[in-house]
């Protein structure tokens, strides 16, 4: 069974999306090791790792289905300055919901091309994303909560620092 190019060309633009998730996550997660909020700084450069293992899965998901790896550039993200954890968990809880908005073109795709395979590589990325959407709005909810309280946003942080590994 060959996988369609424009399915293998959206699997690989979506291995450069995941990076790009990192990136976010990362310059987030610096932002906030330059503040007191280090838990939340862990918490966002343990989500950058996970993104990377994202890729991870699509490279050897494309490879095993026989696709000419195509390289590319990873975007830049359109900040790397976040003021507070507020703004970093709602930059990534915004970023998050176009990610599902990504593999949810690629699942039309393969559903078109009758790629069940795809379809159902594609469904643990799914179930991933409705976990990451929740995530990190939870910590937007908790954060709107706390406002300029600095106690509460510490509370919140040290909840975020608890992110096992
Ligand atoms: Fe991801
Ligand atoms: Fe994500």
């Amino acid at each position: 069974m060959k996988i369609t190019k424009r399915v293998s060309d959206l699997l690989n633009e979506q291995f450069y999306n995941e990076l790009y998730a990192a990136h976010i996550y990362f310059a987030i997660s610096a932002s906030m090791r330059l503040t007191p909020y280090q838990g939340v700084a862990k918490w966002m450069r343990m989500q950058a790792k996970e993104e990377m293992e994202h890729a991870d899965k699509i490279y050897e998901y494309l490879v095993e289905r026989g696709v000419q790896f195509k390289a590319s550039d990873i975007r830049k993200p359109e900040t790397d300055v976040f003021a507070s954890p507020l703004d970093g968990f709602k930059a990534a809880y915004e970023h998050e919901l176009k990610v599902t908005a990504q593999i949810e073109k690629i699942c039309d795709a393969a559903e078109e091309d009758k790629d069940r395979v795809t379809c159902d590589f594609l469904a643990w990325f799914l179930k991933e994303q409705v976990e990451e959407e929740n995530n990190t709005f939870q910590f937007v909810r908790a954060l709107e909560f706390a406002g300029d309280d600095k106690k509460l946003v510490m509370g919140v942080d040290s909840w975020a620092g608890k992110r096992a590994e």
